[in-house]
């Protein structure tokens, strides 16, 4: 059975583009909507120019009440009965409960070599530490903040002349090919994981 695919977004969706068109032919997966808790949200419009159905959750009207944010967030996602939930530049931080209710259902992809660098400034915490090779991890949420089980990474050697800008540009285009490639064989129960390059 096709499985259906939710993807949360918090800003410009290129990883959410990256999926949507990665779901075609013999995919075993299809995007049925597309969720940003950001009415402003460049990914929105570019989901909807792909034809995928859109819905926005604004995280300032709940004002700091994070269950109450979350409810309508499952409440969103409920009507289109997504089998996995793809949070894909997703910001917001989400609270064990609402990890709990989407177990083993819900990837994120991180900007950092898992289990360096959760949480924010992946980039320049690369650069401070003088590491030589950077990356993007695809693993599962849990309650624990970027420390799921891991499903895939994608490694780039850092520059001498790099900044957290061209880090995160030389990055992108490799998180765009592990995402889609994890999926696909998340999708089909495969949890073997991918290594690029
Ligand atoms: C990506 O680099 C993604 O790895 C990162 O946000 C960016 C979203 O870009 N996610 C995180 O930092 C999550 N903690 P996009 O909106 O163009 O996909």
């Amino acid at each position: 059975m096709t499985k259906r695919v939710a993807i949360l977004i918090s800003g410009g969706g290129s990883n959410m583009v990256a999926l949507a068109q990665s779901m075609v032919g013999d995919h075993p997966a299809r995007p049925v909507l597309v969720l940003s808790n950001d009415p402003d949200a460049g990914g929105l419009a570019k989901a909807a120019d792909l034809g995928i159905t859109t819905a926005v959750v604004d995280h300032r009207s709940f004002h700091n009440d994070r269950s109450a944010f979350e409810a309508e967030l499952n409440a969103s996602l409920e009507v289109s009965q997504p089998d996995i939930i793809c949070l894909a530049g997703f910001m917001r931080i989400l609270t064990a409960d609402f990890t709990a209710r989407w177990d083993g259902r819900m990837l994120n992809i991180h900007p950092s070599l898992l289990p360096k660098y959760k949480g924010l400034h992946t980039h320049a915490r690369a650069l401070d530490a003088g590491d030589s090779e950077h990356g993007c991890t695809v693993h599962q949420v849990t309650a624990a903040l970027d420390g799921g089980p891991i499903l895939g990474q994608a490694r780039i050697a850092v520059h001498a002349d790099d900044t957290a800008d061209t880090l995160a540009a030389r990055l992108l285009p490799m998180e765009h090919a592990l995402y889609p490639a994890v999926l696909r064989r998340f999708a089909r129960g495969d949890m073997t994981p991918v290594m690029l390059p």
